[in-house]
């Protein structure tokens, strides 16, 4: 996965320029209306320093741009550890000043990924989900996703590989949170479309926290982006049949997902369990 990512970003870059020229424009115009930031022209890349350096200045990330995402990285974005600042075009009523946040800094924002993750979250916050569902914004300005630091939290996967044993109790507790997500998920009229472990976070006392809402669309609909209408995207071990081959957006599709990763999860806890027999 990790040596695709160089041709995956060439590939997106390739395919959305014309979404990448909108989104280059949006951050031409966040740098000439950032205070205390020098104006300057924006090129095109896939990481551009000085939206990191504009993201810096505001969220005081870490700005090097050769250095590892801190919490973590996909596809579409790099996630990084910040603090929300006295002033910001995000509301307060979401976050406090010099309260630490997660920033999600995308390497390109095919029609407003960003604004739409911070849509998804606060639809799916209103139908009761924000104890399992990032609380997240959209910071306008600079392009970039403001979200709830899940600070202790792992990977589903990253949590399994380092247990030698996973207690049926454990398993039965994730499986009864991600039921609780999929109900949220339907009552706000909206599929996920791409659970996974990598966007499944478990925290202090096996607490789930789900993430990534790019690829959500409404029930019986596709993403906002005209790019995503051929291909609802997705990854190939929790996608279903009718994710597969382009169906619209079912409730299924998420529900599938979930009884793949729990099937991956209790294959994990059966393997620990044989190993500690031996
Ligand atoms: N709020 C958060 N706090 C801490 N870490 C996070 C947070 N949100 C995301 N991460 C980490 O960053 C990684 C990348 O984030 P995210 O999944 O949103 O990016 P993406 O590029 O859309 O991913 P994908 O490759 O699935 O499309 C996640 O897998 C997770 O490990
Ligand atoms: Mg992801």
């Amino acid at each position: 996965m990790l040596e695709l990512r160089p041709f995956v970003r060439l590939a997106l870059l390739g395919l959305l320029l014309p979404a990448a020229s909108a989104y280059a424009q949006t951050v031409r115009a966040a740098v000439r209306t950032a205070s205390a930031v020098p104006a300057v022209t924006m090129t095109l890349s896939a990481k551009p320093a000085e939206l990191l350096s504009l993201v810096r200045t505001r969220y005081g990330i870490n700005p090097d741009p050769n250095v590892i995402a801190d919490l973590g990285e996909g596809d579409h974005a790099e996630v990084r550890r910040g603090a929300f600042p006295k002033t910001s075009p995000i509301s307060r009523a979401l976050f406090s000043p010099g309260e630490p946040v997660a920033v999600k800094i995308p390497y390109l924002d095919p029609g407003g990924m960003m604004a739409h993750e911070a849509d998804v979250s606060r639809r799916l916050a209103a139908a009761g989900g924000s104890e399992i569902f990032v609380r997240a914004a959209h910071d306008a300005e600079l392009g970039v996703l403001v979200m709830e630091s899940l600070e202790r939290y792992k990977t589903l996967d990253e949590w399994a590989e380092g247990r030698r044993a996973i207690a049926p109790r454990t398993l039965e507790r994730i499986a009864s949170q991600l039921k609780r997500g999929l109900a949220v998920l339907e009552a706000a009229g909206l599929v996920h479309s791409d659970l996974k472990p990598e966007n499944i976070l478990i925290g202090p006392r096996g607490r789930i926290k789900i993430v990534d809402f790019g690829i959500s669309a409404d029930r019986s609909g596709y993403p906002p982006y005209p790019e995503y209408h051929g291909w609802r995207g997705g990854h190939h071990d929790f996608v279903s049949a009718n994710q597969l081959s382009n169906g619209p957006a079912a409730y299924e599709d998420d529900r599938h997902a979930v009884r793949a990763v729990l099937r991956r999860l209790r294959y994990r806890a059966a393997t620990a369990a044989s190993r500690a027999r031996k």
